[in-house]
């Protein structure tokens, strides 16, 4: 079947299932045949801006450029890249009002690292990663002793670029308070430019998170903010991401995805944790790791630090906090028959 449309490229379904396995391959995201013919008018524009005229060319191109950078640029093309300040706002609230804390009085209690890293993973326009930076400047601005690193990834250059840059549309910084507007951006003709300060906060670095290679580079990460990435990608690519998170979390470390995203099905090496309104996932803290895990004190935390509060999201339903964490101790220490298990690193490898 053939098909014309703003080009006279000729693009059939064979090229299409074609270009989709290839994307797949190389970001994690499997788009359905609907969601790849339907995108089939942005590859006809790529071959022609690039002065071609024919879908064989082009694929030779793709496909043997060993830089990836054509992939890069047509996966940029192809993706879904929409993004906001504070986007998913219970995630920024649960990691505002508890998990940052969180995980400064427990590096203030256990004397570790001074370092606080938190990883934007998947931060498109660069808006989430300085959402994150707003906040961890809101709460954080008087601890001079912690230094403080925000990475942001993406796979998409031209994403990256627009990140690097900070500057936003008038409509784009419409949804934040005013008092926000004020203290971390700067008007420049007619849009607003994020603010040094706060442009200093965040590194920026091109990355694919479906290269495991890659992906453990970036360590001893406190918290993984990955939130609208694996929402296109298949299961396997998901395992694959999740476990290299798992591996880059410090003991303890929290991954937060959107609210429409869980690990179900996909890894049972977290904790699913609800705070506030959000489920996050944990991984085990040291505490619970140096020893065979035997009571439910371990996994539900005590009187005085209720914080927060294991769901057991993977077992069967269960009414009481005390028989959701036994079926998490279940999950624990009898890991051996399931196969997600296997990967579950529980920090004798670090
Ligand atoms: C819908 S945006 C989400 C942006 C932001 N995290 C949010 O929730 O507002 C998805 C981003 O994931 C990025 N992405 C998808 N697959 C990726 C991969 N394999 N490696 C790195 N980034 C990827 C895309 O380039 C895109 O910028």
């Amino acid at each position: 079947m053939l098909n014309h449309f703003d080009t006279d490229i000729e693009i059939t379904s064979d090229d299409l299932r074609q270009t989709r396995d290839y994307i797949h391959d190389l970001s994690g995201i499997h788009f359905t045949l609907g969601q790849i013919t339907s995108r089939r008018h942005r590859l006809q524009q790529r071959i022609a801006d690039l002065q071609m005229t024919a879908f064989r060319d082009y694929f030779y191109h793709l496909k043997y450029d060993t830089t990836e950078r054509e992939g890069t640029q047509l996966m940029s093309i192809l993706a879904d890249s929409a993004t906001q300040f504070f986007a998913d706002s219970a995630v920024f609230e649960a990691l505002r009002q508890t998990i940052l804390p969180r995980i400064v009085a427990d590096k203030d209690a256990a004397r570790r690292s001074r370092t606080l890293r938190i990883w934007s993973a998947g931060c498109a326009t660069g808006e989430e990663a300085y959402s994150l930076a707003m906040v961890v400047h809101d709460i954080l601005r008087d601890r001079q002793d912690l230094t403080i690193e925000i990475i942001a990834t993406d796979i998409s250059t031209d994403a990256l670029a627009a990140a690097s840059l900070g500057e936003y549309s008038a409509s784009a910084v419409d949804t934040l308070p005013e008092a926000y507007r004020q203290a971390f951006f700067v008007a420049s003709d007619g849009d607003f430019r994020i603010s040094e300060e706060l442009r200093a906060m965040v590194k920026f670095s091109q990355h694919n998170l479906n290269d495991p290679d890659k992906v453990r580079l970036i360590r001893h990460i406190d918290a993984i903010v990955c939130c609208n990435v694996m929402t296109d990608w298949s299961d396997n690519a998901r395992r694959r991401l999740v476990r290299g998170f798992h591996r880059v979390l410090l003991p303890g470390g929290y991954l937060l995805l959107s609210s429409s995203e869980s690990l179900r099905g996909i890894s049972r090496a977290f904790h699913p944790v609800a705070v506030g309104k959000s489920l996050v996932y944990r991984r085990t803290p040291l505490a619970i790791r140096s020893e065979v895990i035997t009571s439910v004190e371990h996994v539900v935390g005590t009187a005085e630090a209720p914080i927060d509060q294991p769901v057991a999201t993977t077992e069967p339903a269960t009414t009481s906090v005390t028989g959701r964490a036994m079926n998490l101790l279940k999950g624990v220490n009898g890991a051996s028959s399931e196969s997600d298990w296997e990967h579950a690193d529980w920090g004798l490898r670090r």
